[in-house]
């Protein structure tokens, strides 16, 4: 860096490579909103990362789009429809969707058409509040090259490149190739036509580009690949939303000295990965439960039931209840399904700490129950065990995989995934 050079400067793109588009001056004043609550929520804090979302205009990577409800709504509200930004009636109400920190937009598939809310959902914009927070956890600098895997719309591999600045380069690859011309063609119009984008199974990452200072996925994946491991350069790290039950806590892995660790950085809900890693995830039947009429529904035992309740300004992902024990819950049993329920072919318990009720259904419905049951007062028992109280390590199943017990935990698990053995130790206290 020249003496005297701005760092910050440097980060920015040359003016007249600046976005060329946008709704102007409402477009603008939405944006800054939207700043503004991601700085004030405390959700955002990276100046760098607000200083580019508030320079992207988001409605150039979404101008069509299925709303999505917002986090933890029930039902189905009556703005999950299909919206234009340049719709001549309702172009501003949509502007107002699109800049919601806490909305995905569904970019492919009606989230009404069938199933579980969602369920027919393969590429998404995700909520503002969690591209913000990745920017963030991916501690950027001008001069670094990122491969984000799942290109979806666009908008953060925009934003990662205002991020990395003109010095830096960014790679993005979808297994969605109509979507990957669409967002080509989007990029290039809004002045982001150097972001490479590649139509290609994410899971063999890009070889040709390697390496690369970071590599991001930003759809929910079964394992970290070993190409993304390959491909990331000695001192980089990958940031993972990996599936662990019916959610995609955000995974920090790292490799160093031959061991490959992990951590809990982050909590998100992603639309799942597919290709090479579809259909072989350890909780075969993660995801959300559909609409039962036959639940049968207690109370949980009354002390259970105050211990349940989240810790406010933790236990939540855009402010839905994310409750820790969901992560042991994983641990503990492959039948997890969304959250705290677990669920078979035929039968299903889910706790609703909201309503201090569980709910069961099906044959096996009263042993879910009382499984689900220990597996929370062991959790309490453990004192509330956090995210970041885990730590993890891989190891590849190709090669033997073993459990690895790097030095003591107060208790350990394995979770076999596609190439990778993960073991998961907790650390209270450490
Ligand atoms: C949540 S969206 C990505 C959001 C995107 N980063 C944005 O800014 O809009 C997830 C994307 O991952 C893509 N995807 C799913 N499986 C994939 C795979 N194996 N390789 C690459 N992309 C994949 C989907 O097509 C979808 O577009």
């Amino acid at each position: 860096m020249m003496p005297g050079h701005d760092q910050h400067d440097d980060r920015r793109l040359r003016s007249d490579d600046r976005p060329r588009w946008g709704l102007g001056e409402r477009s603008a004043r939405v944006r800054a909103a939207m700043v503004e609550a991601l700085s004030g929520s405390g959700a955002v804090r990276d100046p760098a990362v607000l200083d580019a979302m508030g320079r992207v205009p988001r409605e150039a990577f979404v101008p069509r789009f299925w709303s999505l409800p917002p986090p933890m709504q029930a039902g189905t509200p009556a703005d999950v429809r299909e919206w234009s930004v340049q719709d001549a009636d309702e172009g501003a109400a949509a502007l107002d969707l699109v800049y919601d920190i806490d909305r995905a937009l569904s970019i492919r598939g009606d989230p009404r058409a069938s199933g579980p809310a969602g369920a027919g959902v393969t590429s998404t914009a995700s909520a503002p509040r969690i591209v913000g927070s990745m920017l963030e956890l991916l501690e950027l600098s001008p001069g670094m090259s990122v491969l984000e895997i799942g290109t979806g719309s666009g908008y953060n591999a925009a934003l990662l490149r205002e991020m990395v600045g003109r010095h830096g380069s960014v790679a993005s690859v979808d297994i969605d190739a109509g979507l990957v011309t669409e967002t080509a063609v989007r990029l290039e119009a809004a002045g982001y036509g150097d972001v490479q984008v590649v139509a290609v199974d994410g899971y063999f990452g890009l070889s040709e580009r390697a390496l690369f200072d970071r590599v991001v996925a930003t759809v929910g994946c079964v394992d970290v690949a070993p190409a993304w491991l390959e491909q990331v350069s000695p001192g980089g790290f990958c940031l993972v939303p990996l599936q662990h039950g019916g959610w995609h806590p955000l995974n920090r892995i790292e490799r160093s000295g031959g061991r490959i660790s992990g951590l809990v950085v982050g909590r998100a809900g992603f639309v799942a990965i597919q290709g090479h890693q579809a259909g072989r995830s350890p909780w075969p039947h993660a995801g959300p439960l559909g609409p039962r009429l036959e639940v049968e529904w207690a109370a949980l035992p009354a002390g259970l039931a105050a211990e349940l309740q989240p810790e406010a300004g933790r236990e939540t992902v855009g402010g839905r209840p994310m409750w820790d024990l969901a992560y042991l819950l994983a641990l503990e049993d492959r039948r997890t399904a969304f959250m705290l329920s677990l669920a078979d072919h035929a039968s299903s318990a889910a706790v609703d700490p909201g309503q201090g009720r569980i709910g069961l259904v099906g044959p096996d419905g009263p042993a879910m129950r009382d499984r689900l049951l220990e597996v929370a007062q062991r959790w309490v028992a453990l004192g509330r065990p956090s995210l970041d109280d885990y730590t993890s390590s891989f190891t590849s199943l190709a090669h033997g995989a073993g459990r690895e017990a790097a030095g003591p935990a107060v208790a350990r698990w394995t979770v076999d995934r596609v190439d990778f053995r993960q073991t998961v130790s907790l650390n209270i206290g450490d």
